[in-house]
């Protein structure tokens, strides 16, 4: 069994069996967290992109809780400069782990460390498709639709897909339908829709056009947590 919680924003934790990932673990700055660092143990650390929305407390528990960041090469050279343990992917990229396995894919997006008088690019963004307890779970991270999503789920059945629907930044609401039509996930996980005035949408309202081409929307609030 698959536990999967939200901790705010993009900050999930996927457990089973005494093992937790955790994704994009922005807590310190969050105003909507519902838990610190200091709370959490997790054994991976899986980081989509540079935006520090994303990155967050990602070094600092990698140090405390000896757990390696998974991201792209990049953005893991940026991350273990400033101490933390790594495991470098790249896009398009599997590799076995004891649970599973990860693969990296797109996404269309940015990548970068904001410092006061310059950008540090922490390559390219990503999404992973993980494979964990014979459960199939892709997080999108930050991203626009576009097509190859289709080629994400041609040759697996997807149980969750976790996919931002606040516009501006990512996909809106009407995109991440089209997302959900093309990946056909059993559930969907609405994200990146709160955290500031810009991307606030409606999550309720995306669960109805999902119910209308049958697809399960499940809205996960802070600290919720679901059985998959
Ligand atoms: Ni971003
Ligand atoms: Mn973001």
């Amino acid at each position: 069994m698959l536990e999967i919680c939200s901790l705010g924003h993009a900050c999930y934790t996927i457990s089973t069996d005494g093992l937790t990932l955790i994704t994009d673990p922005f807590l310190s700055d969050n105003p909507d967290a519902v838990c610190t660092p200091d709370d959490l143990a997790p054994d991976y650390i899986l980081v989509s992109h540079g935006h520090h929305d994303h990155t967050g407390d990602a070094v600092q528990l990698s140090k405390s809780c000896k757990a390696p960041v998974i991201g792209v090469f990049e953005l893991c050279s940026f991350c273990e400069r400033h101490g933390a343990d790594t495991m470098p992917m790249h896009i398009g990229g599997g590799r076995d782990f004891e649970f599973g396995r990860i693969k990296l894919t797109p996404a269309l997006h940015g990548s970068g460390v904001v410092h006061d008088e310059f950008i540090e690019y922490t390559g390219m963004p990503c999404g992973f498709l993980i494979t964990i307890a014979d459960t199939n779970v892709y997080f999108a991270g930050d991203t626009g639709l576009f097509g190859d999503m289709e080629l994400i789920a041609r040759n697996i059945n997807l149980d969750v897909a976790i996919l931002p629907i606040g516009d501006n930044f990512t996909m809106g609401i009407d995109d991440a339908v089209t997302a959900a039509e093309m990946l056909q996930p059993r559930i969907v996980i609405p994200t990146h829709y709160h955290l500031f005035e810009l991307i606030r949408t409606d999550p309720g309202g995306f669960a109805d056009r999902l119910a209308d081409i049958g697809v399960q929307c499940r809205i996960l609030e802070p600290k919720e947590t679901m059985s998959v």
